[in-house]
C-alpha cells in the first residue's frame, strides 16, 4: 500500500465509496442541441432543459456547435504542456498577484485536490479587484500567462473558448425562455464578464478510495461548460436524495451544470449541484471547464420576475466577487505564496449565498456572520418539488 500525503486525505464521509452509485444508475439527460433547428420541436427542447436544470442541476448537450477540431486541439495540446517538467510549467506559476496560469497546489474544501491546473481568463487582461480589502474599491489590470511551449497553445485555447462563450450564451438564452423570460434577460450581467477557462489534469493515483480529483463542492458561476475525455470519474450528487451519480462521457459532448449565481437569480428553482471527481490507479484524465462568470460589480439576487408573496425571495442579494476575499477573512481559503487564490468563482469551496432574513444587501462582516447559519442549511439535500418548497425555516 503506498503512502499518500495526508494533505489529500478526503474525511471518511466524502470519500469515493461513500453514499454513491446505486445499482441501476439514473441517466442525466443528454440533449441534442440540433433539435432547435427543427421550428416543431424547439419548445421541446427549452422544457427538457428546463426539468435538467431543475432535477439535476445538470446535463450534457451535443451537436452544440463547438467545432469537434477546436475541442480535439486543445486536449492535444494542452497534454503537451502538462507532460513538460516540472520547471518548465513553474515558469507560468499562478502567485500572490496574478490569479491565473499552472498550479498544483488546488485545494477544495481544505483537502488538497489530486490533479494540476491551468486557467485562462477569457477576457485578456482583465480587470479584477486590487485587494482582498473589502473596503478596497480599488481595481487592477491582468494578464493571461502563456507557455513557450507547446507554441500552439494560447491559439487553441483562445479558438476553444471564444467557441464555448456563443454556446453559454445560446444556453443562457434557452435557460431564460425555460424560465418564462426574454432571451436576453441575463445579458446585462456580463458586460464585464470575469468568465475563466480551466484546463484540470488528473493524474493516476495510488489511492482513489482516499483522494478526489475534485473535492465535493459547488460551482460559483453561471453556467458551467465542461469538456472531458472518455476516462469518466465526474459525479453529480442528486437532487432529492444526495446519491452520487456518475456522468458518463458521451463522445464530443459538452456536460453544462448549473452554478451559484443562477441558483440565487432563479430563487432556488434551478439546482447548484454538488459534484466531485473520483480518480483511478492507472489512467490520467482531462477536462476542461468554461466558467461562464458575470461582471465583478453585479449584484447577485433573485430576479423580481420570479418570486411573489407565495414565493419570496430566499437569499439577499450579494456582490458575488467578494466571496474570494470572504474566504480569507474567514481563514477558509488560506491564500500565501505555497498556495495562492486562483480566479474568483470556479470551484466554490465555501457557501457563497446568504438566506434571505431581512431585505436588502449585505456586505462585509454582516455577510460573514450570517454565512455561518447558513451553511448548515445548505448543504442538506432539497427534497421539495417545484410545488411543494420548504420555506426557510424548513431547509
Ligand atoms: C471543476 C469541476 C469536474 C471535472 O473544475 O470545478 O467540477 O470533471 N471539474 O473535472
Ligand atoms: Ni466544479
Amino acid at each position: 500500500m503506498e503512502d499518500l500525503d495526508p494533505t489529500f486525505i478526503q474525511t471518511p464521509e466524502h470519500r469515493s465509496d461513500s453514499n454513491s452509485i446505486p445499482n441501476q444508475p439514473e441517466e442525466i439527460p443528454v440533449i441534442d442541441l440540433s433539435r432547435l433547428d427543427d421550428p416543431e420541436d424547439v419548445q421541446n427542447v427549452i422544457s427538457e432543459i428546463g426539468d435538467a436544470c431543475e432535477k439535476w442541476g445538470f446535463f450534457q448537450v451535443i451537436n452544440h456547435g463547438v467545432p469537434c477540431e477546436a475541442m480535439n486541439r486543445v486536449e492535444k495540446t494542452v497534454k503537451k504542456f502538462f507532460d513538460l517538467p516540472m520547471e518548465e510549467k513553474i515558469k507560468v506559476k499562478r502567485d500572490e498577484v496574478n490569479p491565473v496560469g499552472y498550479h498544483d497546489g488546488e485545494h477544495t474544501k481544505n483537502v488538497r485536490d489530486w490533479k494540476e491546473v491551468f486557467d485562462i481568463y477569457f477576457k485578456d487582461p482583465m480587470v479584477i479587484p486590487s485587494s482582498p480589502d473589502l473596503e478596497d474599491e480599488g481595481l487592477r489590470v491582468v494578464y493571461n500567462k502563456w507557455p513557450q511551449f507547446p507554441s500552439d497553445f494560447r491559439e487553441a485555447c483562445d479558438k476553444y473558448a471564444r467557441h464555448a462563450e456563443k454556446l453559454a450564451f445560446k444556453l443562457l438564452e434557452l435557460i431564460s425562455l425555460s424560465l418564462g423570460l426574454p432571451k436576453n434577460r441575463f445579458n446585462d450581467y456580463f458586460k464585464e464578464q470575469m468568465t475563466f477557462l480551466r484546463i484540470n489534469h488528473y493524474p493516476p493515483c495510488p489511492r482513489p478510495d482516499l483522494a478526489l480529483g475534485v473535492g465535493h463542492h459547488k460551482d460559483a458561476d453561471v453556467i458551467s461548460l465542461l469538456a472531458q475525455d472518455e476516462v469518466g470519474g465526474l459525479q453529480v450528487s442528486r437532487r432529492s436524495d444526495g446519491v452520487w451519480f456518475p456522468i458518463r462521457p458521451v463522445p464530443n459532448a459538452l456536460v453544462i451544470n448549473i452554478g451559484n449565481c443562477m441558483e440565487v437569480w432563479t430563487n432556488d428553482k434551478y439546482w447548484s449541484a454538488e459534484h466531485r471527481v473520483v480518480v483511478n490507479t492507472t489512467r490520467e484524465r482531462y477536462s476542461i471547464p468554461f466558467f461562464l462568470l458575470p461582471s465583478h460589480d453585479v449584484e447577485v439576487k433573485p430576479l423580481e420576475e420570479l418570486v411573489n408573496l407565495k414565493n419570496p425571495p430566499r437569499y439577499k442579494g450579494y456582490k458575488w466577487e467578494i466571496s474570494k476575499r470572504r474566504k480569507k477573512d474567514k481563514g477558509v481559503a488560506q491564500s500565501d505564496a505555497a498556495n495562492p487564490s486562483g480566479p474568483v468563482g470556479g470551484n466554490d469551496d465555501t457557501e457563497t449565498m446568504v438566506p434571505n432574513a431581512t431585505a436588502g444587501t449585505m456586505h462585509g462582516s454582516q455577510f460573514l456572520e450570517e454565512e455561518v447559519a447558513k451553511s448548515s442549511a445548505r448543504t442538506r439535500p432539497f427534497s421539495g418539488t417545484r410545488n411543494n418548497v420548504p420555506t426557510m425555516a424548513e431547509i
